[in-house]
């Protein structure tokens, strides 16, 4: 089932996440709506608070860019109670946009790889450190678990040159061909 997406906004974009056990509700159901509702927005990750729900769940996909990075020709992983515990590398500056931003796109400053520490879809613990896009990709979407989003990261100047779609997200103006549950003013 495809899900409306939040946009900015919404107060649920910036609670903090929490955690969740393996008797959560219709959990299974959750993840396959939220791989669904990413690959209908043509995102590469979705976390659940763009669903409305504050809760640690997180979806990646990059099966998508497999014309570019071949080594993602399989990817799609799902990170429950995720948090990043380390990071390490240079700081890298890569163009994002954001499913609950449509129509913002900014180069966002994020370290080159990150070590995470999760359960998967069937609450086995991993910890591990992941590298390249995927690390991008990992600390956008684990973000969204903090409350935070990508334009959080750019300059004052920059967010100012944003103001006019800003604002337009805000009293629900949001122009974008997938589903969407926009803020009210
Ligand atoms: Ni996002």
């Amino acid at each position: 089932m495809i899900l409306p997406i939040y946009t900015y906004g919404q107060p649920v974009l910036r609670k903090e996440a929490e955690e969740i056990d393996s008797s959560y509700p219709e959990l299974k159901e959750l993840i396959q709506n939220m791989f669904e509702t990413n690959e209908c927005a043509d995102g590469v990750g979705l976390a659940a608070p763009q669903i409305g729900l504050a809760i640690r769940v997180v979806i990646v996909d990059l099966r998508s860019l497999v014309e570019d990075y071949p080594e993602y020709a399989d990817f799609k992983r799902v990170y429950i109670n995720g948090y990043i515990v380390e990071d390490g590398g240079e700081t890298i500056m890569m163009d994002e946009g954001c499913l609950s931003l449509p129509g913002i796109h900014e180069k966002v400053p994020r370290a080159e790889k990150v070590r995470i520490q999760y359960v998967d879809e069937d609450f086995v613990e991993h910890d591990e450190w992941v590298e390249g896009f995927l690390a991008r990709v990992v600390q956008h979407e684990f973000d969204h678990l903090e409350g935070k989003v990508f334009t959080d990261r750019i300059s004052s100047l920059r967010r100012q040159m944003n103001k006019g779609k800003f604002s337009a997200l805000l009293s629900g103006k949001v122009r974008c061909d997938y589903k969407v549950k926009v803020a009210k003013k």
